[in-house]
């Protein structure tokens, strides 16, 4: 670390309250906070109490008076072929019209309004109209089927949800309506309402006269309405947004209002440096944290345009982000590196077809940055490519480089060093204790958290001291569950995950809701379901299962239509990106003598490495059938 983003950093763990009070300027508060931190509840930390702010407003109100006709919102649909902008004064329309339609069905402050949509603007309407009458959002990604859809409506209990017909991806139409009428029929607190944005592509799924409205005729009905801003005391919940760990369960993670508004504007000064009238692209979906803090709110709160983009990067061509930089003049973008990686399959050509003058770095997160990938983008961009390392949790950077406060040299495969207010520690596994450099330790941060970061598990204040506190014993510390290590010039580098949370293509999985899918088939009597290394998507997911009637499967062709039935279990429940890339068979699991699955063993094998340490095992025939279903497979 340089000397001055050093000092900075310094200034912000020692100087906590200074350092946050200055960035808390960055924003607009309706009445001042009393404090800049109240720690009295430890680990929980409560931003700016007292004060009162608003996400909506400063997304999009306070920007009318400088920039009401500049862009906030540029639309490209490669999949439907709408291209559109919307100023900020459009989207000042769009969003209190939005708010009217929520009020109208009934949703007050602190209810939770579910969004299932593509991407789409009608859903940036959502979020904000959501946030400016003081409701809660969850936003489920599209690519989520029905159980997983369903799980979420159980736990947040919204009020109202709205969702699309469908939404399109490579050409082809993905209904939406009959994963949310199962959903609906699955769920046992439905919302009382569903909107439903019609985009003319799938008329399929059933629609009910009580419960379901059409957003075209909402629109209609409120069409120039006026809703005030929601004043919300800064601890409010903004949003609720679902992950997995180690459990089947995902957890409902909780961010705030002030302090979440304040770190992403902060973000956008230090760390992208991107400024008022400029063009951010973050290639990511609003169903992720990505998309929740740099498509939505951290561009607009910087008053810039934020592209939405709906599509994939290879159609109609590998060139069509570069054909988006130079026509908005995207000066930050931001994307994961199962992105570059596919890109790079393709003609590196298309990196200079275009002008690209107006970027000034790329940005990627979401899973480890190979350095063949990094290699070979930022040489054919030109620019720098920042790696950046980060959770759903955080809900910005962790690891990073800060060129908006000082630009330092970038290692390759490393995301440089820690973010300002956070304590970050590395620490022993077992013990707590704090490794020393070149020495892996698990990615740990020493509470208060900074501002942004999950306030707790929504409804389940205990779970979340258990879960990411209760790493260490007798050490209050929050776990990132990441493996780190960092060097003698104090870069660190991620090395994977402590749990049983696999990374595919930038989405997180865990492995645990994979393997409750594929034990939910009748034939099936346990499954175990590992990630693997996958040069394009990082990790795929892969499953072992037990069948009931180990006799009947011995036949491949029973165990082959056994296969696809897992399957298309796994795609109902979850959604595609769950699914696994094959389905081993064995008539047991390898488990220690306390009745453990041994994933780390069953995935190195599965990798064709070593099965590690199995004095703990109980049957060595368990470890050898996972050998020869993988060798067998191999062989086929
Ligand atoms: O394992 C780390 C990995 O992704 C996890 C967080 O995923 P999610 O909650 O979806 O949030 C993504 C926000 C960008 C982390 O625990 N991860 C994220 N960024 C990196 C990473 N692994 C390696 N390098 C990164 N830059």
């Amino acid at each position: 670390m340089t000397e001055s983003y050093r000092e900075f950093y310094r200034r912000s763990l020692e100087d906590r309250d200074g350092f946050w009070r200055e960035q808390a300027a960055l924003i607009d508060w309706q009445r001042p906070f009393d404090r800049v931190l109240d720690y009295g509840r430890p680990p929980f930390a409560r931003w700016y109490p007292g004060g009162t702010t608003n996400l909506c407003h400063n997304a999009v109100d306070r920007h009318l008076a400088a920039r009401a006709n500049q862009p906030a919102i540029a639309y490209i649909s490669t999949e439907t072929g709408v291209e559109r902008t919307y100023s900020y004064a459009q989207l000042y329309d769009e969003v209190n019209v939005c708010a009217a339609m929520l009020q109208a069905l009934g949703v007050g402050r602190g209810d939770r309004v579910l969004i299932y949509m593509p991407m789409v603007p009608e859903a940036l309407f959502a979020m904000l109209a959501t946030v400016r009458i003081g409701a809660i959002h969850s936003v489920v990604f599209g690519g989520f089927a029905s159980h997983s859809l369903a799980a979420r409506i159980d736990d947040a209990r919204p009020t109202v949800m709205i969702t699309a017909d469908a939404g399109m991806r490579m050409g082809k139409i993905i209904a939406y309506r009959p994963l949310v009428e199962e959903a609906l029929r699955l769920a046992q607190h439905p919302p009382a309402k569903v909107v439903t944005l019609d985009r003319g592509l799938d008329r399929s799924g059933g629609r009910s006269a009580e419960r379901d409205l059409d957003y075209a005729v909402l629109h209609r009905e409120h069409s120039g309405a006026r809703v005030p801003v929601a004043w919300i005391e800064s601890n409010e919940p903004s949003y609720i947004l679902y992950t997995s760990g180690t459990t089947g369960t995902p957890k409902g993670v909780q961010h705030d209002t002030g302090g979440y508004a304040v770190a992403l504007a902060a973000s956008m000064k230090h760390i992208y440096c991107g400024g008022p009238g400029e063009t951010y692209f973050a290639t990511s979906d609003i169903g992720w944290v990505v998309g929740h803090s740099y498509i939505v709110y951290g561009p607009l709160i910087a008053g810039m345009t934020t592209v939405v983009y709906e599509g994939v990067p290879i159609r109609p061509d590998a060139g069509i982000w570069w054909r988006i930089v130079e026509q908005y003049k995207v000066a930050v973008m931001f994307s994961a590196p199962t992105a570059i990686r596919v890109l790079k399959k393709h003609d590196p050509a298309y990196l200079r077809k275009y002008d690209l003058s107006s970027l000034k770095n790329l940005f990627l997160a979401g899973e480890p940055l190979d350095e063949p990938t990094a290699r070979w983008i930022s040489d054919g961009l030109g620019r720098s490519v920042i790696d950046h390392y980060w959770q759903t949790e955080t809900g910005w950077s962790i690891l990073a480089a800060y060129p908006g406060v000082e630009v330092t040299p970038l290692k390759h495969g490393s995301p440089s060093f820690p973010a300002y207010g956070y304590d970050l520690r590395l620490l022993h596994e077992t013990t707590g204790a704090e490794v020393g450099d070149n020495e892996k330790g698990v990615v740990a941060l020493a509470p208060p958290l900074p501002p942004g970061c999950l306030t707790t598990i929504w409804g389940q204040d205990e779970r979340f001291v258990k879960t990411y506190f209760g790493s260490f014993p007798g050490k209050l510390m929050y776990s990132t569950f990441d493996w780190g290590i960092r060097d003698t010039d104090g870069y660190y580098f991620i090395l994977g995950r402590t749990d049983d949370v696999i990374n595919v293509a930038g989405h997180r999985l865990g492995t645990r809701e994979i393997e409750e899918a594929v034990c939910g088939h009748a034939d099936i009597a346990e499954a175990a379901v590992v990630g693997i290394q996958d040069p394009v998507k990082g990790q795929v997911p892969v499953a072992f299962a037990v069948a009931k009637d180990a006799a009947r499967f011995s036949d491949p062709r029973e165990r082959a239509a056994l296969e696809h039935e897992l399957l298309a279990l796994v795609d109902q429940q979850i959604g595609a990106i769950g699914r696994p890339a094959r389905v081993h068979f064995v008539t047991m699991l390898p488990k220690t003598r306390s009745g453990k699955v041994l994933r780390r063993s069953i995935q190195a094998l599965a990798e064709g490495r070593e099965p590690g340490d199995l004095t703990t095992l109980d049957d060595p025939s368990g470890i050898e059938q996972i050998r020869t279903a993988v060798a067998e497979a191999t062989s086929r």
